[in-house]
């Protein structure tokens, strides 16, 4: 069996490493690090028999506030896969914040997620902050069963609940100088627990962004829930950008601000490694990753124990007749 562990060199005090050129070397090995271990993040549980104790905690985070009765949006009721088991997507997650490997989930419980505010701002006539009570009254709530493809090349099939970006978009209404919008995550040193804590600088907080045609597009997402409640911490509690055609780096966890722009704004992975993380980041399984085939992916459906089956990768992740429009 093979177990690949994220090194846990990243721990090294500050104070062993000082000169330029280190600290130079250290932000290479890092980016390295995390895209070694987004390349090959399917491993690390593998074959771990979760233990009775450790399920139960698991289930306690998922237990979160119920959203039902809920209407499914009939477009979006469905598609050509099963939906992925709860438990497994709630403990096979990304959220560099709270770590590099697969016990993010654990970790990611130390986010504050009370009073939670979301400031619009930028390009916009009527900028506002909200709270998220306000958000979720305000915009009706819909279920939406869509496919989830990570650049990482495995994928599931998710429910998330939540309301179209387009609403908001519609809502503070963007100027004509307004051609990018950038999402921003929750960042706190005290709290995140993340390789970048301890190991020099990232580029935090985490953000990423979209085209303002793609945000107004049908398909593109706030997600307040997922599996019919609240959604958990570790998915990127209280509200997070899903985006079913591109890769799921693109869909920010626990957002704080969004803010309309002239020009393309920075966004994490994109910073990290340009050449390797595009700013579309559409899902293409003819363009491969620098590292990896993008032809196909491992979708993971069943619980308990983590399994996949190799599946063909869908242009668009199979949303095509939606997006393809923004892209000739
Ligand atoms: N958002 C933040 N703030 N931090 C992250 O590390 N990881 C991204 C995305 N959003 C990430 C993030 C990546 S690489 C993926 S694949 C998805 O979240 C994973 O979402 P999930 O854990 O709910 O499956």
């Amino acid at each position: 069996m093979t177990i690949i562990r994220v090194p846990k060199s990243w721990e090294i005090p500050e104070q062993q490493v000082t000169s330029e050129s280190a600290y130079f070397n250290r932000r290479r090995f890092l980016k390295t690090l995390i895209g070694a271990s987004l390349g090959a993040s399917i491993l690390p549980i593998v074959g771990c028999e979760p233990s009775s104790e450790s399920q139960q905690a698991l289930a306690a985070t998922l237990d979160t506030t119920s959203l039902k009765p809920i209407k499914t949006n009939p477009a979006f009721s469905e598609v050509d896969r099963p939906i992925t088991d709860q438990q497994l997507a709630g403990q096979y997650n990304n959220f560099y914040e709270f770590g590099g490997d697969k016990s993010i989930w654990s970790n990611a419980q130390a986010l504050p997620t009370e009073d939670w505010k979301v400031e619009v701002t930028g390009l916009v006539k009527n900028p506002r902050t909200y709270d998220l009570d306000e958000l979720k009254k305000k915009f009706p709530l819909e279920e939406r069963v869509y496919r989830f493809r990570c650049v990482e090349a495995w994928s599931m099939v998710l429910p998330w609940i939540g309301f179209p970006m387009k609403s908001l978009v519609a809502d503070v209404e963007p100027t004509a100088q307004a051609k990018f919008v950038q999402f921003t995550s929750y960042y706190n040193p005290k709290i995140t627990q993340g390789p970048g804590l301890h190991f020099g600088p990232l580029p935090w907080p985490y953000t990423e962004g979209l085209r303002l045609e793609e945000m107004a597009n049908e398909l593109a997402f706030f997600a307040v829930g997922i599996y019919g409640n609240t959604l958990p911490k570790q998915h990127g509690a209280p509200i997070r950008a899903v985006l079913p055609w591109k890769y799921g780096f693109k869909g920010a966890k626990s957002i704080v601000k969004i803010e309309f722009m002239e020009a393309q704004p920075a966004t994490f992975w994109n910073t990290l490694d340009s050449h390797e993380y595009g700013f579309e980041a559409n899902v293409n399984p003819n363009k491969p990753h620098p590292r990896w085939s993008q032809a196909t992916e491992k979708f993971i459906s069943k619980g308990p124990n983590l399994s996949w089956e190799k599946i063909k990768t869908l242009p668009y992740n199979g949303y095509g007749e939606y997006v393809g429009s923004l892209y000739v």
